[in-house]
């Protein structure tokens, strides 16, 4: 795929996906190297409204406003970046050319300076022309690296604690954000104990990667093999993320999550060759288990996509799927969405994700589970996890968690306001559970599906879990 396709598939993603950070700022900073400022603005400007204070955001807008020649806008952004401390080189590169735009050159060379003594490597054409031999003459050692316009920067976790895998075919070019090996005590953080029900698909995955490496002879008996596929979907806040993460804790094998972004980055490659690397380095490093979180951003179906760069790329995603399951490779692909009707029905079919789970809201049961789990570590009296599951029918793990929240504020802001902590009542919670409308209802909205009947203990196509041919709730059937 040429560089253009590779473009043009990160914008679809982001249209699919218009709420994944990584995929946005990645967009963004494509449209900057495009010269497309208005849609890198908004781009940025998007990313700003789930994090506020993300200083890559800041400073791309404060970057549109200086090719745009608002000087004082990109000063605001740069100044607001700055006021969050710990220094930032790039704010204080954009401080130096706001200043030298304004005329006042001292301190434009101030700004570069101080921006040098953070980043040594940090670049601008413009400021390196006006200030170049200055630099130079002050410096022993010139930076061969100080030409050019900026390149996008790293994502900081890019290198952050990262252990190298064994590479696919000739060392590797896919440099995973999220990798555990077996022996990293990282891995450990989040377990299966900390989420609520779920215990089908708990169960499911310890089948397909946990039971085999422990009773490899059983296995080989009934001609079973590890790995395959599982898919989950279902309404946001159901615990789908919370799972995938947690699955890291429980497979004592290589576990590698794949950030949609590393897929779609034009600067790494065409989209389908750095999916292929992605498969090619599980492969190298099985036993393994790979995620996709979000897949609706690149599982695309075709037939909305028809010739559009997605459509080449979902069918790289099967050919590897098919080849995986091929050679009997022990690779565990887990998946979820919470757009299931947005994926290519190719997905479904068997062979492919051999499971297709629906992650709805808890049952009675679950519910307790999780406000239990919520309790953990808040000072509440008198706390009754029964009364409070039953008063939250078709509430979802982060509503629950919401409740939890909304509660430990109002009691927080009445303990400032009476001078006397207390600890959260039972009664706030049941209050708080009382005024809030459960994420699950408008997500069933949208998929055209009528809200399940708020009763107690629901009917088995309520559990939590359940396979594709079971809740006639479920958008894919
Ligand atoms: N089963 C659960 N047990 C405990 N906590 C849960 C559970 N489900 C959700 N939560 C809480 O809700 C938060 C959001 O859950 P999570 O991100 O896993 O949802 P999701 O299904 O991936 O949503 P989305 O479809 O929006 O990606 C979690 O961080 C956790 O605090
Ligand atoms: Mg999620």
């Amino acid at each position: 795929m040429s560089g253009l396709n590779s473009f043009d598939a990160l914008r679809a993603a982001v249209m699919q996906s218009p709420d994944q950070v990584s995929l946005l700022l990645l967009y963004a900073h494509a449209c900057m190297e495009r010269r497309d400022w208005v849609e890198a603005r908004a781009a940025f400007e998007r990313v700003l409204v789930f994090e506020p204070d993300a200083a890559d955001a800041q400073l791309g807008v404060a970057r549109v406003l200086l090719h745009q020649g608002d000087v004082s806008g990109a000063a605001v952004r740069a100044e607001r970046v700055l006021q969050q401390g710990g220094g930032n080189a790039s704010a204080h590169v954009i401080l130096s050319r706001v200043l030298l735009a304004e005329g006042d050159r001292a301190r434009s060379l101030e700004h570069l300076q101080e921006a040098l003594r953070l980043d040594g490597s940090v670049c601008d054409a413009v400021l390196e022309r006006e200030f170049g031999a200055q630099l130079r003459e002050a410096r022993p050692a010139p930076s061969t690296e100080f030409t050019g316009e900026s390149p996008p920067s790293e994502p900081e976790s890019s290198t952050a604690e990262y252990a190298e895998p064994a590479g696919p075919e000739a060392g590797g070019e896919w440099r995973p954000e999220v990798f555990f090996s077996p022996g990293d005590p990282a891995r450990l953080a989040l377990g299966f104990d900390d989420i609520g029900g779920l215990d089908e698909i708990k169960e499911e995955i310890r089948l397909k990667m946990v039971y085999p490496l422990q009773f490899p002879d059983l296995y080989r008996a009934y001609g079973k093999r590890m790995g395959g596929g599982i898919l989950l979907h279902g309404p946001p806040g159901c615990g789908k993320t919370m799972l995938l993460r947690a699955v890291a804790a429980e497979v004592p094998c290589n576990y590698f999550s794949v950030g949609l972004h590393e897929i779609f980055d034009p600067y790494l490659g065409s989209c389908e060759r750095n999916l292929h690397q992605i498969f090619q380095t599980a492969r190298a490093n099985a036993p393994c288990v790979l995620v996709f979180d979000h897949l609706d951003s690149l599982a695309q179906d075709r037939r909305l996509t028809r010739d559009g760069p997605m459509r080449h790329l979902v069918n790289q995603f099967l050919h590897e799927m098919d080849s995986l399951r091929a050679d009997q490779q022990r690779v565990l692909v887990l998946a979820a969405t919470n757009q299931p009707w947005a994926l290519d029905p190719a997905f479904r079919r068997p062979g492919r994700f051999d499971q297709v789970v629906a992650v709805g809201p808890p049952d009675d049961r679950a519910r307790e589970q999780i406000v239990m789990l919520q309790a953990r570590d808040k000072p509440i009296g008198q706390f009754d996890a029964s009364a409070l599951a039953l008063a939250t029918p078709g509430f979802s793990g982060a509503d629950l968690r919401h409740v939890f929240e909304r509660s430990a504020e109002l009691t927080l802001a009445a303990a400032i306001h009476g001078g006397q902590p207390t600890p959260i009542a039972m009664e706030t919670l049941l209050q708080v559970a009382a005024a809030h409308q459960p994420a699950a209802e408008r997500w069933e909205q949208m998929c055209g599906l009528e809200p399940a009947p708020l009763d107690a203990n629901p009917a088995p196509a309520r559990k939590a879990v359940d396979r594709v041919s079971a809740p006639h709730r479920d958008p894919l059937t």
